[in-house]
């Protein structure tokens, strides 16, 4: 069976980032191949991983519905046949890696088949890769129609602020209420500076939010996405590396 890791937390506090380092992390300790999974509409994930993307689930849907309604599909050819070939199309293969963005969400109309019918093949999928790391939007109401699987860690990232720790407690929250699946959640702090206040830890715990670990302010992060550079080239001994190693201990996983 395959771990299913899912990233959430409010916007610009650094998933993309974490999610890339837990990539990273998992093919430095051989945990290959990985599934990365952008469920993120900004498709952005690539950049951290350093792949360029063509495709998207998104746009494998649109084109599968569009295909189906018109009855354009190459003669002869089943509609089952034709989504499996676009499936392949949108997976980055790369490295000890593979990537699905799932791009655009549905517009209006009837995605009903083409949706069932990439639940299907994402569940099949999956069932590749010993760990699956997907990198989230800040709701979670996509999580539920994305697979049948449930979610095994969930990590919810915040930055060090009270507003933060709010967000996460009321993202935990619909987390629940949600009925995902999901078998452990807990708080990542993201881009600390100095330590934290005692306040502030405080609120975390009485939040019920598990403190997983923290991942400093780093200049090098930063160098790198002004550079372009993925994530996934960062070294062993950087602050940043050793804090995601430190959390994925703590979470068992
Ligand atoms: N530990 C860190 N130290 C310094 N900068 C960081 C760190 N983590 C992330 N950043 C920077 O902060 C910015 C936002 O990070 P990121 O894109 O990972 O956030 P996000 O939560 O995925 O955002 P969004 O909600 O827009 O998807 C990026 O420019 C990233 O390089
Ligand atoms: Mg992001």
């Amino acid at each position: 069976m395959s771990k299913v890791i899912a990233i959430a937390g409010k916007g610009g506090v650094g998933k993309t980032t974490f999610s890339g380092l837990l990539v990273r992390h998992l093919l430095r300790t051989g945990n290959t191949p990985v599934f990365a999974v952008d469920a993120d509409a900004n498709v952005n994930m690539n950049d951290v991983l350093g792949v360029e993307v063509d495709k998207t689930i998104g746009t494998v849907r649109e084109e599968t519905a569009k295909a189906i309604g018109g009855n354009a599909l190459p003669v002869g050819m089943p509609k089952e046949t034709f989504l499996e070939m676009q499936m392949e199309e949108a997976l980055v293969e790369s490295e000890g890696f593979d990537l699905l963005v799932m791009g655009r969400p549905e517009g209006a109309g009837c995605y009903c088949f083409a949706n069932n019918l990439l639940r299907k093949h994402v569940d099949a999928l999956s069932k590749n890769y010993p760990y699956i790391v997907i990198d989230n939007e800040a709701g979670l109401e996509h999580m539920s129609r994305r697979t049948t699987q449930g979610v095994d860690q969930l990590f919810i990232v915040s930055d060090a602020s009270p507003v933060g720790i709010k967000t996460a407690a009321r993202i935990k929250k619909l987390s629940e209420e949600m009925d995902l699946d999901i078998k452990s959640a807990g708080l990542v702090l993201s881009r600390v500076q100095g330590d934290l206040h005692p306040a502030l830890l405080q609120m975390i715990e009485e939040s019920d939010l598990n403190l997983m670990g923290q991942i400093p302010a780093s200049d090098e992060v930063l160098d790198f996405a002004y550079a372009g550079r993925p994530v996934l080239d960062l070294p062993d001994d950087s602050p940043v590396s050793q804090a995601v190693a430190a959390i994925v201990e703590n979470s068992g996983i």
